[in-house]
Protein backbone atom coordinates (compact mmCIF):
# COMPACT_ATOMS: atom_id res chain seq x y z
CA UNK A 1 0.00 0.00 0.00
CA UNK A 2 1.62 3.74 -1.16
CA UNK A 3 0.50 5.88 1.74
CA UNK A 4 3.07 7.73 2.47
CA UNK A 5 5.19 9.57 -0.34
CA UNK A 6 8.09 12.08 0.25
CA UNK A 7 8.06 14.84 -2.84
CA UNK A 8 11.51 16.16 -3.43
CA UNK A 9 12.39 19.42 -5.30
CA UNK A 10 15.83 19.89 -6.44
CA UNK A 11 17.90 23.65 -6.88
CA UNK A 12 16.56 26.72 -7.71
CA UNK A 13 12.83 25.15 -7.80
CA UNK A 14 12.52 27.55 -4.30
CA UNK A 15 12.39 30.24 -6.77
CA UNK A 16 9.57 29.19 -8.72
CA UNK A 17 7.39 32.29 -9.71
CA UNK A 18 10.19 34.60 -10.17
CA UNK A 19 12.43 32.33 -12.05
CA UNK A 20 11.83 31.70 -15.94
CA UNK A 21 7.89 32.10 -15.97
CA UNK A 22 7.31 31.79 -19.23
CA UNK A 23 8.98 28.39 -19.18
CA UNK A 24 8.19 27.44 -15.41
CA UNK A 25 4.94 29.07 -14.79
CA UNK A 26 3.59 31.57 -12.53
CA UNK A 27 3.30 29.16 -8.99
CA UNK A 28 5.09 29.24 -6.35
CA UNK A 29 6.84 26.20 -4.77
CA UNK A 30 4.62 27.12 -2.04
CA UNK A 31 1.80 27.23 -4.84
CA UNK A 32 2.63 23.49 -5.80
CA UNK A 33 3.05 21.96 -2.16
CA UNK A 34 -0.78 23.59 -1.28
CA UNK A 35 -1.79 21.96 -4.92
CA UNK A 36 -0.02 18.68 -3.69
CA UNK A 37 -1.60 18.87 0.06
CA UNK A 38 -5.01 19.34 -1.90
CA UNK A 39 -4.57 16.05 -4.17
CA UNK A 40 -2.84 13.63 -1.56
CA UNK A 41 -5.27 14.57 0.76
CA UNK A 42 -8.58 13.44 -1.75
CA UNK A 43 -6.39 10.32 -2.92
CA UNK A 44 -5.61 9.26 0.98
CA UNK A 45 -1.80 10.03 0.77
CA UNK A 46 -0.09 11.75 3.18
CA UNK A 47 3.03 13.89 1.74
CA UNK A 48 5.78 15.19 3.19
CA UNK A 49 7.00 18.35 0.62
CA UNK A 50 10.46 19.56 0.17
CA UNK A 51 12.92 21.74 -1.65
CA UNK A 52 17.08 21.42 -1.24
CA UNK A 53 19.38 23.21 -3.26
CA UNK A 54 22.07 20.71 -1.77
CA UNK A 55 22.54 17.35 -3.49
CA UNK A 56 23.91 15.84 -0.32
CA UNK A 57 20.92 17.09 1.32
CA UNK A 58 18.58 14.90 -1.58
CA UNK A 59 20.97 12.07 -1.36
CA UNK A 60 20.26 12.12 2.83
CA UNK A 61 16.66 12.59 2.37
CA UNK A 62 16.38 9.54 0.33
CA UNK A 63 18.67 7.65 2.37
CA UNK A 64 16.33 8.59 5.18
CA UNK A 65 13.17 7.98 3.31
CA UNK A 66 13.76 3.95 4.01
CA UNK A 67 11.07 2.52 6.08
CA UNK A 68 9.41 6.08 6.50
CA UNK A 69 7.98 6.55 3.17
CA UNK A 70 6.60 4.00 0.96
CA UNK A 71 7.45 6.30 -2.74
CA UNK A 72 8.72 9.34 -3.69
CA UNK A 73 8.15 11.58 -6.22
CA UNK A 74 11.19 13.57 -7.39
CA UNK A 75 11.97 17.00 -9.42
CA UNK A 76 16.00 16.41 -9.31
CA UNK A 77 15.57 19.81 -10.91
CA UNK A 78 19.26 20.24 -13.01
CA UNK A 79 20.48 17.18 -10.90
CA UNK A 80 18.43 15.22 -13.24
CA UNK A 81 21.20 15.68 -15.82
CA UNK A 82 24.06 15.39 -13.58
CA UNK A 83 23.76 13.34 -10.83
CA UNK A 84 24.79 9.38 -10.29
CA UNK A 85 24.66 10.23 -6.57
CA UNK A 86 20.81 11.00 -6.57
CA UNK A 87 20.55 7.68 -8.89
CA UNK A 88 22.58 5.50 -6.92
CA UNK A 89 20.56 6.72 -3.31
CA UNK A 90 17.42 6.16 -5.79
CA UNK A 91 18.48 3.07 -6.34
CA UNK A 92 20.02 1.60 -2.85
CA UNK A 93 16.19 2.61 -1.16
CA UNK A 94 14.54 0.95 -3.88
CA UNK A 95 11.15 2.51 -3.13
CA UNK A 96 9.03 3.62 -6.50
CA UNK A 97 10.24 6.80 -7.73
CA UNK A 98 8.15 8.80 -10.45
CA UNK A 99 9.80 12.07 -11.88
CA UNK A 100 8.62 15.16 -12.70
CA UNK A 101 9.71 18.43 -14.66
CA UNK A 102 7.45 21.46 -15.16
CA UNK A 103 8.62 21.80 -18.69
CA UNK A 104 9.01 19.52 -21.35
CA UNK A 105 12.90 18.65 -21.18
CA UNK A 106 13.33 17.21 -24.67
CA UNK A 107 11.97 20.42 -26.05
CA UNK A 108 15.20 22.28 -24.32
CA UNK A 109 18.57 22.35 -24.70
CA UNK A 110 20.43 19.15 -25.27
CA UNK A 111 22.16 18.94 -21.92
CA UNK A 112 18.48 18.51 -20.50
CA UNK A 113 17.41 15.65 -23.06
CA UNK A 114 19.54 13.09 -20.74
CA UNK A 115 18.17 11.75 -17.57
CA UNK A 116 20.22 9.74 -15.00
CA UNK A 117 16.86 9.21 -13.04
CA UNK A 118 14.44 8.40 -15.59
CA UNK A 119 16.49 5.02 -16.04
CA UNK A 120 15.03 4.00 -12.20
CA UNK A 121 11.76 5.37 -12.04
CA UNK A 122 8.52 3.47 -12.34
CA UNK A 123 8.07 6.86 -14.71
CA UNK A 124 8.78 10.36 -16.01
CA UNK A 125 6.23 13.09 -16.17
CA UNK A 126 7.50 16.09 -18.36
CA UNK A 127 6.11 19.51 -19.95
CA UNK A 128 2.45 19.36 -18.24
CA UNK A 129 3.54 21.93 -15.78
CA UNK A 130 2.56 21.88 -12.02
CA UNK A 131 -0.39 19.08 -12.96
CA UNK A 132 2.54 16.84 -13.75
CA UNK A 133 3.39 16.18 -9.68
CA UNK A 134 -0.93 15.65 -9.70
CA UNK A 135 -0.59 13.17 -12.32
CA UNK A 136 2.08 11.49 -10.45
CA UNK A 137 -0.03 11.23 -6.86
CA UNK A 138 -2.90 9.95 -9.10
CA UNK A 139 -0.47 7.61 -10.92
CA UNK A 140 1.02 6.35 -7.14
CA UNK A 141 -2.67 6.24 -5.80
CA UNK A 142 -3.52 3.90 -8.76
CA UNK A 143 -1.09 1.41 -8.19
CA UNK A 144 -2.84 0.76 -4.70
CA UNK A 145 -5.96 -0.71 -6.74
C1 LIG B 1 13.30 21.12 -14.43
C2 LIG B 1 14.08 20.94 -15.74
C3 LIG B 1 15.58 20.98 -15.47
O1 LIG B 1 16.29 20.82 -16.70
C4 LIG B 1 15.98 22.29 -14.86
O2 LIG B 1 17.35 22.31 -14.55
C5 LIG B 1 15.15 22.68 -13.69
C6 LIG B 1 13.73 22.36 -13.68
C7 LIG B 1 11.78 21.23 -14.68
O3 LIG B 1 11.02 21.07 -13.71
O4 LIG B 1 11.35 21.50 -15.79
O5 LIG B 1 15.64 23.32 -12.77
O6 LIG B 1 13.52 19.97 -13.63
Amino acid sequence: MIKNILILNGPNLNMLGSRENDIYGSDSLADIEQMCKKKSGKNGQAIDFRQSNSEGELVNWIQDALGKFDAIIINPAAYTHTSIAIHDALKAVQLPVIEVHLSNIYKRESFRHSSYISMIALGQICGLGKTGYKLALDALAELNK
